[in-house]
């Protein structure tokens, strides 16, 4: 009788250590891994052996990476956006990528319409006065805000959270604008939203909200001039990514009173040091890229990249792959 063939050695993934140990128990309860928290504890000897990777956005997946680790089948990014990847190198080098779409649909949606009711309402502004002592009797006149019902939302990408954020305007009472690539039948029916040039969009909205991936193409797409076609009484919402900003030109539209006010989840760089001229640009809301973040959200987020990571490397179809072919 012959003896028994040896088990498989498992296969040697890493995860970030920045994820709670429970979020990652799909992987950690999954026969046949050997789970290592953090690259940084990764073994320089072992590198060789790993065949998959699970990272944050803040994680460049660059060649230079990707050439440390030679038997590399799998990056799965805890995140929709992929821009910190470079998918032409893991085309190259046989690497497949997954990504959390569908999953932070609603949270970013909601924080986005947050952010516009906030800085609809001066928000900020209205508890800044009030810290420092100037709400010194209730006037008429102070702290006016604009109102949503027939203003006009210009959504700049209507993907899957554009959509959601121009259902959620529409339940306000606002007319639905929006930039794509390609018509959006359902948003037109169910809407009423109507597809324009960026050009007219941003010269007609009371509010833009940005829904762009980053990309080449997107790269400060709203730059000066876009900025200057937009009506000083408007506002800009951006929680797509900092980089289609040109964050420069923002802030002098802003002191220069040429746009109304700004509010912003996402900036280039991220984090943004505290003394940054765009934490003290006026009407301008700056928050921490929070956009997905609910305990629920983050969660799902994670297993959903948890799931990438597996079928990454038992070499089945990822349950949401980018299409590294696309660029
Ligand atoms: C993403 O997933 O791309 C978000 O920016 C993080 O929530």
């Amino acid at each position: 009788m012959s003896a028994p063939a040896p088990a498989p050695a498992p296969a040697l993934i890493v995860v970030p250590p920045d994820l709670p140990r429970d979020w990652l128990d799909p992987v950690f309860d999954h026969p046949g891994l050997e789970v290592i928290v953090g690259l940084d504890a990764l073994p320089e000897a072992r590198q060789p052996e790993l065949v998959g990777l699970m990272c944050l956005l803040s994680t460049p997946i660059d060649e230079a990476l990707l050439s440390r680790f030679p038997a590399l089948r799998v990056v799965a990014n805890v995140a929709v956006g992929y821009d910190n990847v470079d998918t032409a190198a893991c085309l190259r080098h046989g690497v497949r990528v997954g990504n959390t779409p569908g999953v932070l649909t609603d949270a970013t949606a909601d924080l986005a319409m947050t952010l516009l009711l906030a800085a609809a309402r001066g928000l900020v502004e209205a508890r800044e006065d009030a810290l420092a002592g100037r709400w010194q009797k209730w006037k008429p006149d102070r702290w006016l805000g604009v109102e949503l019902r027939g203003a006009k939302l210009g959504v700049v990408g209507l993907g899957q959270i554009g959509y959601a954020v121009a259902r959620r305007a529409s339940a306000f009472g606002m007319d639905i604008l929006y930039h794509s690539r390609s018509p959006k039948p359902e948003a037109e029916r169910s809407l009423g939203a109507r597809r324009c040039t960026l050009d007219e969009l941003l010269a007609a909205s009371d509010f833009v909200s940005l829904h762009v991936p980053l990309s080449p193409e997107t790269h400060r797409l709203i730059d000066a001039a876009a900025l200057a076609r937009m009506k000083p009484t408007a506002t800009l919402i951006n929680t797509a990514r900092g980089a289609v900003l040109d964050q420069d030109a923002l802030i002098a539209a802003l002191h220069a009173g040429r746009l109304r006010a700004a509010a912003l989840d996402v900036t280039e760089p991220e984090p943004l040091p505290p003394e940054h001229p765009l934490f003290s640009a006026p009407r301008c809301l700056v928050l921490p890229h929070v956009g997905s973040a609910t305990a629920t959200t983050r969660r799902r987020m994670t297993e959903l990249a948890c799931a990438n990571l597996i079928a990454g490397v038992e070499g089945r179809a990822l349950p949401a792959a980018i299409d590294l072919g696309a660029g």
